[in-house]
């Protein structure tokens, strides 16, 4: 054989080698880890000396359409976590017909108390958008706009259960003998968010502590947050990057924040102030790009403890 057929065999090995991994890779991110749910916990020490601590569930982008039910089989069962507090922060939805599978997945989630605020995939379908696009630029609504989505069927729901929407809105929830101060706005992915409408500094003669709660982490909101004395700030929307680099991380996040605090516990700081945050890597995708890659889908059980006072 001579040296040129040899070179050519050699690189043909090669491409089909690299054919055979990436069609690995996406076996794997498609069949496996998409459904590769997991539990996270974490202990975030921000509630007044003496308190008990307050679990709280952050579920986000559930992403459902009635055909998820591996999706749906394994959020029916984060009920028996039996947490004090849900906090569902958005894009619930993926399929007009969705609804119902939502709030049987939630199950009895619903009898406990519960915030929440919308995402773009509550108010608009997916839409096929090119996946190279993702990695190299936030994702832009669709124009026209796309079918619109049963949200408010779902809101009814939501608040039937006694849960709150803390749409540009503040509320106050008191649980085991603590005044929990919200504050939350709509979705800044889509430019609806007005957190002038709930802003100023926390007021701490009537709430023990102040919490955030977005979809989607853009820095105008959680700034704002920061700088007006929340103690945790609650996101999801940025899907933990979705198709990361093995021990490298994420490439994007979806929004203008830093890829270092993509998803988990981070904390923000603004106007002189630091504030907790926690960004969910959320449960879902859309149906569109059904694969998840160094980045499996998750729910989060933060226990709110006290400070730990300086010695
Ligand atoms: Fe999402």
């Amino acid at each position: 054989m001579s040296r040129t057929s040899r070179t050519v065999r050699r690189l043909a090995q090669g491409a089909a080698g690299t054919a055979a991994l990436g069609l690995g890779c996406l076996a794997y991110a498609s069949l496996y880890e998409v459904n590769a749910f997991r539990l996270r916990r974490y202990e975030v020490p921000i509630l007044p000396a003496g308190a008990a601590p307050l679990r709280v569930l952050q579920i986000s982008d559930l992403h459902l359409t009635p055909g998820n039910t591996a999706r749906q089989e394994w959020v029916s069962r984060l009920a028996t976590l039996e947490p004090d507090l849900v906090i569902d922060t958005g894009d619930n939805l993926a399929h007009e017909d969705s609804v119902p599978f939502v709030t049987r997945s939630l199950g009895r989630l619903l009898d406990l108390p519960g915030v929440y605020v919308w995402g773009s995939n509550d108010y608009y379908a997916p839409t096929f958008k090119n996946p190279l696009r993702y990695l190299t630029q936030p994702s832009r609504q669709a124009t026209p706009r796309p079918q619109v989505l049963p949200w408010q069927d779902l809101g009814r729901e939501f608040k039937q259960a006694g849960w709150l929407d803390l749409t540009d809105t503040r509320a106050t929830v008191e649980l085991k003998g603590l005044r929990i101060g919200f504050r939350g706005t709509d979705d800044a992915h889509l430019n609806q968010d007005h957190y002038d409408e709930v802003a100023g500094p926390v007021d701490r003669s009537e709430v023990d502590v102040a919490l955030g709660v977005t979809h989607a982490p853009y820095r105008r909101v959680i700034d704002a947050m920061t700088a007006d004395g929340h103690d945790l700030i609650i996101a999801g929307h940025t899907h933990g990057g979705q198709v990361c680099v093995p021990f490298y991380g994420a490439l994007v996040t979806n929004c203008d924040l830093d890829v270092a605090r993509v998803k988990g516990l981070s904390s923000n700081t603004a106007g002189g102030r630091t504030a907790a945050m926690h960004v969910s890597a959320g449960l879902g995708t859309s149906p569109y790009a059904p694969i998840r890659f160094a980045c499996p889908p998750e729910a989060t059980l933060m226990t709110l403890v006290a400070k730990t006072t300086p010695q």
